[in-house]
């Protein structure tokens, strides 16, 4: 194999940072793997827009197909965002017998299992470390670092738009319109940002995260939302008289009765770590049976931390193709349902 060719889907915030990641860290990745890897086509929606890239105009194209129908594209890199257009692409591509690697939690949250199978029935590799989390290894951690303990619960601050939005609040007085249009400019929010400050974005993080940490199906369904229109004028302030920060903040625990996942803005003591987790930061405290207490922190949203792990998912499809064990990965994903909704 001479070099590894990539497909990727969509050329917006993370795209762009995927496409600058694989240029600029180009040397140190063919290092790595022992070969190139470079970016043949692009999906996108209108071939006519200028774009600021070192790949060629001829690389993008509004066809799936061209991408699917291409031997030299060994896998497939969705970073489109949104629910339809991205399940349908991943669908076709994994039917193509190509893998992907998605940064997509509205899909991987809601159709994960079923995706995951897709993937496993095509012998292809699913990889979605970019869904939680921007640029902390979250997925990874779970479903490898940690794979020997018994997680028991999970806390943490999953979405930078609105850690940002609160910071800006808090830190510097600035209204919410104010902050959230500073977070959309920087490329934090989703395209809906009501995804953001409604908590969903955060709920399907948690969807997510506690589904590989209990071994279990968790669904967006499951998970108790609470978003940011419950904090009232003055409560931030009131807040900080006591000592307190407000955070939107994701819980997950597992018990002999079940599984509880909930996302919804708490007071949290300005002693307690998480209270200093700020702007678009995230942070996760993983309590493990045997571990202890373990707390991952890293940028949650942006351009360059979320390509980053979606170019260390194409760094790890590359070394499965290499090694020809792609499409052979024993997931923690169990499909079983514990979550204690079922029971009531
Ligand atoms: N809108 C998301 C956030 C982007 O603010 O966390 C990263 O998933």
């Amino acid at each position: 194999r001479k070099e590894i060719g990539i497909g990727l889907l969509g050329f917006g915030v993370v795209g762009s940072g995927v496409a600058t990641i694989l240029h600029k860290h180009r040397e140190d990745l063919q290092h790595k793997l022992g070969v190139p890897v470079r970016i043949k086509r692009v999906l996108i929606k209108n071939k006519e827009k200028e774009r600021d890239t070192e790949l060629p105009k001829e690389a993008f194209t509004d066809q799936l197909e061209d991408l699917l129908n291409d031997d030299a594209i060994d896998f497939i890199v969705e970073v489109f965002g949104g629910t339809d257009d991205a399940k349908t692409a991943i669908e076709r591509s994994l039917k193509a017998g190509k893998g992907v690697v998605t940064a997509n939690k509205d899909v991987m949250a809601v159709y994960g299992k079923e995706l995951l199978a897709l993937a496993d029935e095509n012998s292809c590799d699913l990889f979605y470390e970019a869904s939680v989390g921007g640029g902390i290894p979250l997925i990874r951690t779970l479903e490898d670092g940690l794979a020997s303990d018994r997680i028991s619960s999970l806390l943490g601050i999953v979405n930078g738009t609105t850690n940002f939005i609160l910071t800006k609040m808090k830190e510097e007085k600035k209204t919410y319109e104010d902050a959230l249009a500073e977070a959309t400019a920087l490329g934090y929010a989703e395209a809906d940002p009501s995804a953001d400050v409604d908590g969903i974005d955060a709920a399907r993080k948690m969807a997510i995260l506690a589904s590989l940490s209990f071994s279990s199906e968790v669904q967006l369904d499951d998970v108790f939302v609470r978003g940011m229109s419950v904090i009232e004028d003055g409560d931030l302030e009131l807040a900080e008289q006591f000592g307190y920060t407000i955070k939107m903040a994701g819980s997950a625990k597992k018990d002999e009765n079940g599984i509880e996942v909930a996302v919804e803005p708490v007071f949290v003591k300005n002693e307690h770590p998480l209270a200093s987790v700020n702007n678009e930061f995230n942070a996760v405290y993983v309590y493990g049976d045997a571990v202890g207490e373990t707390m991952f922190y890293g940028p949650g949203a942006g351009s360059l931390p979320t390509a980053t792990s979606v170019t260390s998912d194409i760094v790890a499809a590359c070394r499965n193709l290499l090694l020809g064990v792609n499409g052979k990965r024993i997931h923690s994903y169990q499909y079983e349902r514990k979550v204690k909704s079922d029971e009531q």
